[in-house]
């Protein structure tokens, strides 16, 4: 089994929702049992929540299931539980670097994503950008799993 986990800041808004579009991106592709996704974030304020109401909305929108998603704070286990840890922007990241300086395997969205013009992906708890995030986030999640599926020689079946 392959573990991807996606992290933000506050587990509510950007990390959820990539872990619901990715998770429903790889049932499309047939590879539920080759692939595991989760989401954390740094901070625990959220805990126990679901996801922000603008997160839900989008995800109801575009048919991706989301009624499991609770969020939860990282722990130092992930970084030697999960095989793809997968931030959303240079904070996140630096915030990565500080738990784990050694791991190799921490990315951002953005660096699986094809011609978005974006490194980061903003944060829609401040923007209110819930649709153009979805769009970001659906792009990075094709890219990784594209990246994922050529590492390790999976191919998805037919949508
Ligand atoms: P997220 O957005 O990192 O995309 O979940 C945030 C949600 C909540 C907070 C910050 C960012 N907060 O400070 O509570």
């Amino acid at each position: 089994m392959i573990h991807v986990l996606f992290v933000c800041l506050g587990n509510i808004c950007r990390s959820p929702m990539a872990e619901a579009v990715f998770r429903h991106q790889v049932e499309q592709a047939g590879l539920s049992r080759q692939i595991s996704v989760d989401s954390c974030g740094l901070g625990g304020w959220h805990a126990g929540e679901p996801p922000h109401q603008g997160t839900r909305k989008i995800l109801t929108a575009k048919g991706v299931s989301h009624d499991t998603l609770r969020a939860r704070q990282i722990v130092q286990q992930d970084f030697d539980q999960f095989d793809y840890i997968v931030c959303m922007d240079e904070e996140n990241l630096a915030g990565l670097k500080r738990l784990a300086p050694n791991a190799q395997h921490i990315s951002r969205l953005m660096d699986h994503a094809a011609n978005t013009g974006e490194a980061n992906v903003e944060d829609p708890y401040y923007t209110g950008r819930f649709e153009y995030v979805y769009d970001l986030v659906e792009a990075g999640c094709q890219g990784l799993l594209a990246k994922i599926c050529a590492e390790h020689g999976l191919s998805g079946t037919a949508k």
